[in-house]
C-alpha cells in the first residue's frame, strides 16, 4: 500500500507531528509544497493546524488541485489548541473531491499563546504515531 503524509503548518507543530508519524511508518513526510504533480497515495495522512477556526487556505488550495483519482483515502490528523476542533473544511473539500475521509481524525493539543504550553509534547506525537500505526493497519 502507498501510504504518504503530507502537512502545511505555520508555526511548526504539524511538522513535528508529521514527522513523527512518518518515523513510525517509515516515509518521509511531505510540506504540501513539496507534494509532486504527480502525487499518488492510497492512504495520505493530512496533517494541518486550525486558525481562526479555520483551515489554512494554502491547505484547502492544495486539496482543490489534487488530481481526481490521485489519493484513494484521506485520514486527518489535526493539531489546534483548544485540543477538539477538527478540519471541517479540509474534510468537505476532499468528500467534495469524491476522496473518502476517514472518520477518525486524530486531534493533537498545539501551543498558542498561554494554551497548551509545550504541546504537541513526546506524548502527543508518540500517540499521533499509534493513531497512524493503527490506522495504516502496522499497529
Ligand atoms: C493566528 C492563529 C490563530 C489560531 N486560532 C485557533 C483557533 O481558532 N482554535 C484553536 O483551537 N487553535 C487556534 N490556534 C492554535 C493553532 O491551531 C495551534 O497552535 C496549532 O498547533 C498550529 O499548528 P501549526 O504549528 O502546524 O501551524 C491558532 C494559532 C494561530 C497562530
Amino acid at each position: 500500500m502507498n501510504i504518504q503524509a503530507v502537512y502545511h503548518t505555520r508555526t511548526g507543530h504539524s511538522r513535528k507531528i508529521a514527522g513523527a508519524i512518518a518515523r513510525a511508518l517509515g516515509l518521509e513526510a511531505k510540506d504540501i509544497k513539496d507534494w509532486p504533480e504527480d502525487g499518488q497515495a492510497d492512504l495520505l495522512f493530512i496533517v494541518g493546524g486550525i486558525y481562526g477556526g479555520r483551515s489554512d487556505t494554502k491547505l484547502l488550495n492544495f486539496i482543490s488541485r489534487l488530481k481526481p483519482g490521485s489519493v484513494a483515502r484521506a485520514v486527518l490528523i489535526t493539531s489546534c489548541a483548544s485540543g477538539k476542533d477538527g478540519q471541517a473544511q479540509v474534510r468537505q473539500a476532499l468528500e467534495g473531491q469524491g476522496v473518502p475521509v476517514g472518520k477518525r481524525e486524530f486531534i493533537c493539543p498545539g501551543n498558542f499563546l498561554f494554551f497548551r504550553r509545550g504541546r504537541p509534547n513526546q506524548k502527543d506525537l508518540a500517540d499521533a504515531a499509534d493513531f497512524a500505526l493503527r490506522v495504516a493497519g502496522k499497529a
